[in-house]
């Protein structure tokens, strides 16, 4: 495993992270296999671990709590989100500032730290990123809770916004063979210091029609949550079909390779519940794309 630096945080980060939400940490889940791909991936060298407030009905933050217990974690970065959470029906947001400083005590709590390495806010949306809410941020740092501050984003013009403000250390933007227009904005972030994670780094499975495969209910989870938000993505995923005849890696290797060439970025994110498809996304750390193959790609992206 390769080792990149998030930004100017002073922390390090495994170049690829294991995405601690949907069905990993849902109850329907087996508890067993989540926790051994936790483990796995930390024996593995990863480092970094994104999870959420909100994620899998709220249950996927102590589900990482409990894979982590236990295990040596001094070089370990547990990323966690605000903003939102599960109000037990569906996900809700409140991003009043001491609604952002109680989930972070409660976020503490379901993972059994002391601090946070790293705090997102889940989707702000610009009039939300006030004075007071920099205030609450930087209270949350000086108790010694929080270490860096960050913001995870799917609206271009929010990590724009972001990369302007110095109280943010950290941006999550959703980067994949299916977002190249988002080169640009990663570009922007890393020159004014901030770390930049690749969230959605295969693109939901998209990117390599994994999405569409049905073995198991939780593949119709995955492709009912495809059809219902990121249809136009299956579309465009199709036009990547060559990732999976390369002769020397997979095609979810090939996409995060890709994600991965752009130095900017300190490290992709990937959630999975098979095993084997964690080990073969560990090994994708160091690989790189031939130049016909990045030709290829470009071409795919309308960009040759
Ligand atoms: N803040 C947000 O709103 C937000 C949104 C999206 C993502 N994220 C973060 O970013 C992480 C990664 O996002 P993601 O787009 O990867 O979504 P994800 O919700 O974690 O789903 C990953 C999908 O890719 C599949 N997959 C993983 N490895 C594969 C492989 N080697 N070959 C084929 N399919 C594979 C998984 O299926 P299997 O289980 O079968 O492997 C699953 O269907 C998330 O877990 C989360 O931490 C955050």
């Amino acid at each position: 495993m390769r080792y990149r630096a998030l930004g100017e945080t002073g922390l390090t980060v495994s170049e690829i992270g294991f995405g601690c939400a949907s069905w990993w940490g849902k109850k329907a889940f087996d508890e067993a296999q989540a926790l051994s791909l936790v483990h796995a991936a930390l024996d593995h060298g990863v480092t970094f671990f994104d999870t959420g407030a909100a994620y899998s009905g709220g249950e996927a933050e102590p589900r990482l709590g409990r894979a982590l217990r236990g295990r040596a974690l001094h070089d370990v970065i547990v990323a966690t989100k605000a903003g939102t959470f599960h109000d037990g029906r569906r996900v809700a947001r409140d991003f009043r500032p001491s609604a952002i400083v109680a989930s972070v005590e409660r976020s503490l709590r379901n993972l059994g730290m002391e601090a946070l390495p790293l705090l997102q806010l889940h989707g702000p949306a610009v009039p939300e990123l006030n004075d007071e809410m920099l205030g609450a941020l930087e209270g949350l740092k000086q108790r010694g809770l929080v270490r860096a501050i960050g913001a995870n984003s799917f609206d271009p013009a929010v990590i724009e916004h972001i990369i302007g403000l110095p109280s943010f250390d950290v941006v999550m933007v959703d980067y994949n063979v299916l977002r190249p227009e988002r080169a640009g904005l990663i570009d922007r972030a890393s020159s004014r210091g901030k770390g930049v994670l690749a969230g959605m780094a295969l693109a939901m499975g998209h990117a390599n029609g994994q999405v569409l495969r049905l073995r198991a209910p939780r593949d119709v989870w995955y492709a009912l949550r495809a059809l219902k938000n990121h249809r136009s993505d299956i579309a465009k995923g199709a036009l990547f079909g060559f990732l999976g005849d390369l002769p020397d890696m997979t095609a979810a290797q090939a996409a995060l390779a890709y994600v991965l060439a752009d130095e900017n970025v300190s490290c992709a994110v990937v959630g999975t519940t098979r095993m084997a498809h964690l080990i073969e996304n560990l090994a994708a750390s160091g690989s790189t794309l031939t130049p016909t193959v990045l030709a290829q790609i470009r071409q795919a992206q309308g960009l040759e």
